[in-house]
């Protein structure tokens, strides 16, 4: 996998960024004396209250407080992560991204195979404009008729880029070797096919509706292609290839984020008419996986975008299976804060048949009402059980542990928990016991179980506290860490002493530990937690959760009665400090955390524009 991207380079590239040209080419901007403003793009406004500083390479909006430098701008903007707004900007300045630890070889191989994939996407783009050139160009009457048919608009068929191939065995190879393009590669791409034994070659798609399939970015990847009467097989798609993987790709992802508001939700469907339909209706944020069960991957990518997911499933037999795959495919992504729901059609019915019937509002209002994880998961555990019976009640609580087992440790695994022993009249810990066993065969077999010291006070989490399970390790003393990672091992043993803290979050340390102690500040205040293990599970699998691990593994040394006083100190400490520390200190605090591409609060942004506009005058 890719390494880290060096410090040294992202320094670099900032430096050689201009953030007016960044910002100018996606918003139109104004010169106002020294800045440049414009209507924010990041919310509704008559007047412009975004400014953009040329001298000070940032920008802000007096409005809605959003800030930043040029790599936040794309990243809120373009809607990217941290190094993919790297590359965005890399790629604008030429510059190649190095990572840490790649050999030369490695750096090497990653360039041919960007030629290659830069070639590849050249010559599908060639494919999509020809085939939406032969759609244009009226060369098939029953085409145009066949997506009128289907109700589609021609603003959907330019949106979806949607075209037609024509039906002869090589229009396609004919235009595509006309350019350049090699055979071997039209191959490769699967635009074309050909027979081993004869050596012959035709293109794949004939006589077809075309769905281009694009990469989040845009850039055609593949192609999906329908029959215009009741042929077989109704869709083809293209092989998989170099840049083409279905169990990555979603059709339509790349539409949704084209449009300008971001959406709440997304709605995953089975089919490209679907989609499109969908769109057509105003449920622009539908996407289709392309022929497989949704995949893990497939998650992972919409949950980056938005916090909740919608399956879409056909109301028969099949559909219900496929659901039940989700279920399953879903459990472990569902961290706390994101959703995931159940929409269950009427038998026959696919989203397209169903919005073209009722329209896009009565959709919407289904979209709205669909079932939550938690009631698809009761459910369909109790299916065909009698509930009043104590071997299907049982029954339908090891159905229901096997869900949970799949879920991270967090606030839904927890409540999933209490829900279920009402349900069952079974004890919590009989539960938490069974669902132990079976996540980690071996360790609940071979521990006795602990007593529970903190029971009484903070509700310390049914699994038992890893600090626990860890091999005991010499006790370090707390002066090695800096002063906010002081507080945040405080905090980590007991998230309850978050309440004593003021309130704000101007009483932070900056230094080493001060931006993850916010945010584990944060997620405690919001989710009201006690228990150590739901901050880890929270941050499980980044190295803010083995920094958090570390730290719970390290006992303290305070006595847990005067770990409240200790924490007041250190916050009343620091301020003081605060106070005497210069605001160039505070500026480059600031600004490093900006570069590292982290997201200010609206006051900390405000700070850091009053700054600037003091030091640098
Ligand atoms: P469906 O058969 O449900 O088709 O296939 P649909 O989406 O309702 O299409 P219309 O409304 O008849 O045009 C759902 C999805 O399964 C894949 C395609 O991705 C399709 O969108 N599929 C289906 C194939 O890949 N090949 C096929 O022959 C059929
Ligand atoms: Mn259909």
């Amino acid at each position: 996998m890719a390494g880290r991207i060096p410090q040294r380079f992202i320094d670099d590239l900032l430096a050689r960024t201009d953030i007016v040209d960044v910002i100018g080419a996606r918003v139109q901007l104004k010169k106002t004396g020294r800045n440049h403003s414009a209507l924010c793009p990041f919310h509704q406004e008559k007047s412009p209250s975004f400014t953009v500083s040329a001298d000070k390479q940032f920008y802000h909006c007096f409005g809605c407080g959003a800030s930043g430098n040029a790599l936040r701008f794309v990243m809120e903007f373009d809607r990217l992560n941290f190094p993919e707004a790297i590359e965005a900007l890399a790629g604008r300045a030429g510059m190649e991204v190095p990572r840490e630890g790649e050999s030369d070889e490695q750096r090497q191989q990653a360039r041919v195979q960007a030629r290659r994939q830069e070639e590849a996407v050249n010559l599908l783009e060639l494919g999509t404009r020809f085939y939406q050139q032969q759609l244009a160009s009226g060369a098939s009457q029953s085409a145009h008729d066949y997506l009128k048919r289907r109700g589609l608009s021609d603003d959907i068929v330019s949106r979806y880029a949607i075209g037609y191939a024509p039906a002869g065995w090589d229009v396609l190879k004919r235009h595509l070797s006309e350019k350049g393009v090699d055979e071997n590669v039209q191959i490769e791409y699967g635009l074309l096919v050909r027979k081993e034994e004869t050596g012959r070659s035709w293109d794949r798609f004939r006589d077809r509706v075309i769905f281009p399939i694009r990469d989040w970015k845009g850039r055609t990847i593949g192609f999906g292609g329908r029959v215009l009467g009741d042929e077989k097989p109704k869709y083809l798609n293209s092989p998989e290839s170099p840049v083409f993987h279905k169990g990555r790709e979603l059709y339509g992802l790349y539409e949704t984020r084209m449009q300008s508001k971001r959406p709440e939700r997304m709605l995953i469907v089975e089919g490209y008419m679907d989609v499109v339909a969908l769109a057509q209706h105003g449920v622009d944020y539908a996407v289709a996986t392309l022929g497989t069960a949704t995949t893990e991957e497939h998650l992972r990518r919409l949950f980056r975008l938005v916090d909740e997911v919608v399956f879409c499933f056909d109301g028969d037999t099949a559909g219900r299976q496929a659901a039940y795959r989700a279920l399953n495919t879903v459990l472990p992504q569902m961290i706390d804060g994101r959703q995931a729901r159940f929409l269950f059609l009427p038998e026959g019915e696919d989203p397209d048949s169903l919005i073209r019937q009722e329209g896009g509002k009565a959709f919407e209002q289904r979209i709205v009402r669909a079932g939550s994880l938690t009631e698809y998961l009761f459910d369909h555990a109790g299916e065909g059980r009698d509930l009043r019976r104590l071997e299907d009640r049982e029954r339908f609580a090891s159905a229901v542990l096997e869900g949970i087992a799949k879920l991270p440790q967090g606030l839904l695994k927890s409540l999933l928990m209490r829900e279920l022993s009402e349900r069952t009249g079974l004890e919590r810990s009989t539960l938490e016991e069974i669902s132990e066993g079976r996540a980690r065969p071996g360790v609940a077999a071979s521990q006795t179980p602990q007593p529970q010291q903190h029971a009484s006070s903070h509700e310390s989490g049914h699994s038992a506290p890893l600090a626990r399970k860890a091999p005991p390790r010499r006790q370090q003393g707390a002066t090695s860490l800096s002063m906010s990672g002081r507080i945040l091992h405080l905090i980590v043993h007991s998230p309850v002493l978050v309440e004593a803290l003021p309130e704000g979050e101007a009483w932070c340390p900056e230094d080493d530990d001060g931006q993850l102690l916010l945010e584990v500040v944060r997620l405690v205040r919001a989710g009201g937690y006690r228990s150590s293990q739901v901050l880890l599970a929270h941050f499980h699998g980044s190295s803010h959760g083995s920094r958090l691990l570390t730290l719970l593994q390290r006992e303290p040394l305070i006595p847990a009665a005067l770990r409240q006083r200790e924490m007041e100190v250190l916050v009343a400490h620091f301020e003081q400090q605060r106070k005497r520390s210069s605001p160039e200190r505070e500026l480059e605090a600031l600004q490093a955390r900006e570069r590292n591409g982290e997201k200010l609060t609206r006051e900390e942004a405000g700070r850091l524009w009053q700054l600037i506009c003091e030091l640098k005058r």
